[in-house]
């Protein structure tokens, strides 16, 4: 099956260590994905190979009918992948529309750069993307101001100003309360069918709210694949998390 980004056989090995062994990967346009797993199971290790901040030692990614898998971080960027990294990228100095209008300015299609040559940044397109992302009370705060959940949404509105297709989260909800998981579970479930998205978390209540198929990867390749429902019920699933909290409660 071919699919918006394709992920086949991936592999990388840190000394001899193969955290991402064989990952097989489809994903549709739009689609969002939740990466599940214990810990160590290669889930960070394959958003790194994603975005190319780690470089495969084999396998492909195609993503858009693009080889992903041997580009330099910055033409993946270019080619519309945007990651969110837990340590903020934030300027803490500057507001929230500063640091989207820095973003926007960052846009690499060629037609946006036309357009922000002649024109500079549309205020009304910069608004409408604050509110998007929750933010639209906090356009004139200084970003050091901003609580942890608001800094993780407005970095999230830095990728959209970038025109990021596919968003990568690590997760997306650490560190949060129940209201801000809550929010950015529903920002989640706006992005879909404008974005596409891989979503790694742990909290499967969250999981449960935003995916629609989740995958499970164990050893460094996928284990199952399916709803919160079958992968919930599936014996091998329910095998790698025992001995952890659970699925339930992971
Ligand atoms: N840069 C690295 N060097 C050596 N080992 C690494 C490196 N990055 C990750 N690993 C190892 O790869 C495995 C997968 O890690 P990771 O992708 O962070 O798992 P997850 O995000 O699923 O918890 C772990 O055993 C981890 O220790
Ligand atoms: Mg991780």
């Amino acid at each position: 099956m071919s699919g918006h980004l394709t992920v086949s056989d991936l592999s990388v090995s840190f000394g001899g260590f193969k955290a991402v062994n064989g990952l097989n990967l489809t994903i549709g346009k739009g689609e969002l994905r939740c990466l599940i797993g214990p810990n160590g199971a290669g889930k960070t290790t394959a958003l790194d190979l994603i975005c190319g901040k780690t470089k495969p030692t084999g396998g492909s990614i195609q993503y858009r009918g693009q080889e992903l898998a041997r580009l330099e971080e910055y033409k993946i960027a270019r080619a519309g992948v945007g990651r969110k990294f837990q340590v903020p990228s934030v300027f803490r100095q500057l507001t929230v529309r500063e640091n989207l209008e820095v973003a926007y300015c960052r846009r690499t299609g060629v037609f946006s750069n036309l357009f922000h040559l002649n024109r500079g940044v549309d205020a009304e397109a910069l608004e409408s993307l604050a509110e998007f992302v929750d933010m639209a009370d906090e356009l004139n705060t200084p970003a050091a101001y901003l609580s942890h959940g608001q800094t993780q949404w407005l970095e999230i509105g830095l990728l959209l100003a970038q025109e990021c297709e596919l968003i990568l989260l690590d997760e997306p909800t650490a560190g949060m309360t129940v209201q801000e998981t809550q929010k950015t579970a529903n920002i989640c479930n706006r992005l879909k069918g404008k974005n596409t998205i891989i979503v790694v978390e742990h909290d499967m209540g969250f999981v449960r709210e935003i995916g629609d198929i989740i995958s499970v990867m164990h050893q460094g390749s996928l284990l199952a694949e399916g709803t919160a429902v079958e992968v919930s019920a599936n014996p091998q699933v329910k095998e790698v998390y025992l001995g952890s909290v659970g699925i339930g409660h992971a």
